[in-house]
């Protein structure tokens, strides 16, 4: 049995309760919906600047309704005590995933990312602890690595970091680490890579590379690569970012606690290779998308070329594996959305 599945069986044994800040979001609404079909009593906590009501309908249609009695919403605002303080009341595991994402929308607005990223992630912390929670459990980024171009990316070797969202996950990190040296407060930090999956946002001006594609072939129009194709990511599907999240909140060694994780795949795959991925997941279902190319753009700024996640620290202490290849859970995401479409 693997870790996860021990894991699981402890928490169908005796549920836990657990806060999700963020729920309404792409990895928050996952994570509902996982914590959900487990049995588990969940808080969850958005004020909906970027997460959507459909999100949190989706998981009520997908878990059903005696699982989804088990949810108890807060429409609040993480940079508010007041919230926070409810959010994390009777509480045992806070799984903190608000933030403004995207390294361009902090580019061009710097101060609501601090507020949100940095404030609330602050106020988040105090209430966390004050509450006696067991551990929190927050989303950091690859992007701390910053300019380093050393590959794979090893915790403790990162670089300058890049952009005010970069900043602001470095930021969590430092306080984090604060948090445990002065008030003794268990905490770990998982730095995601690239996620992907169902219910990530594909409009706007700051959305993500695969849902904006999906979208681009879906609706018959030219897919647009940032540079040349070559650049490369660590792709990681949500449901491995969604066993890291259970298996840090219930590690139990103490050499597991207050440090970053490196969640990813483990793999590195060039923005062309994922175009084709996309391309063949979606051919079986709609074949004109094999015949759409894509268009080529400027490199964008503030990208750094390659990125891979060396994933040992992950694997050796909290017991991660990744389940899914970056083909396997696109195949996965494109069923989701071709069925969405229906
Ligand atoms: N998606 C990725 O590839 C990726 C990579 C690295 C790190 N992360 C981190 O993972 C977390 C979740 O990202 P996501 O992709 O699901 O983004 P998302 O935008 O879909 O979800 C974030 C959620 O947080 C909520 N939120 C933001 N500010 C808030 C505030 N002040 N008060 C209450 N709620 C607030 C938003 O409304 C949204 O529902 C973020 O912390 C993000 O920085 C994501």
């Amino acid at each position: 049995m693997s870790r996860i599945d021990n894991v699981k069986a402890e928490l169908a044994k005796e549920p836990k309760k657990w806060l999700i800040t963020g729920v309404a979001g792409f990895i928050g609404s996952n994570l509902l919906e996982a914590l959900l079909e487990l049995d588990q009593p969940v808080v969850g906590m958005d004020n909906f600047i970027t997460g959507y009501a459909h999100n949190l309908e989706d998981v009520k249609r997908t878990v059903g309704p005696e699982r989804w009695d088990k949810f108890a919403f807060i429409q609040g605002d993480i940079r508010n005590p007041e919230d926070c303080r409810r959010g994390c009341s009777g509480v045992d595991y806070i799984l903190h995933q608000a933030a403004l994402g995207s390294v361009p929308r902090s580019i061009d607005d710097p101060i609501t990312t601090n507020m949100c990223n940095v404030d609330g992630f602050l106020q988040m912390l105090v209430a966390g602890m004050e509450a006696r929670v067991k551990r929190f459990v927050f989303a950091s980024s690859s992007s701390v690595y910053g300019d380093s171009e050393k590959l794979p990316k090893v915790e403790e070797e990162t670089g300058s970091v890049l952009s005010p969202y970069a900043a602001s996950k470095l930021v969590n990190e430092i306080y984090a680490g604060v948090f445990s040296r002065v008030y003794d407060f268990n905490w770990i930090g998982l730095r995601y890579f690239n996620v992907f999956g169902k219910r990530q946002d594909p409009n706007g001006a700051y959305a993500a590379v695969i849902p904006r594609w999906i979208d681009a072939l879906i609706n018959k129009k030219t897919p647009v690569i940032n540079g040349d194709g070559g650049t490369s990511r660590d792709f990681c599907y949500v449901k491995d970012v969604i066993q890291a999240n259970i298996l840090a909140a219930l590690s139990n060694g103490p050499e597991a606690l207050d440090k970053v994780y490196n969640i990813a795949c483990g793999d590195r795959t060039t923005l062309n290779q994922l175009l084709g991925l996309i391309k063949n997941s979606l051919c079986s279902h709609m074949p004109e998308a094999g015949g759409i190319d894509p268009e080529y753009g400027p490199f964008r700024k503030g990208d750094v070329r390659h990125s891979l996640a060396d994933i040992s620290r992950a694997k050796e202490l909290l017991g991660y594996t990744p389940l899914y290849s970056v083909a396997r859970g696109m195949e996965e995401f494109i069923q989701w959305r071709v069925r969405a479409m229906k």
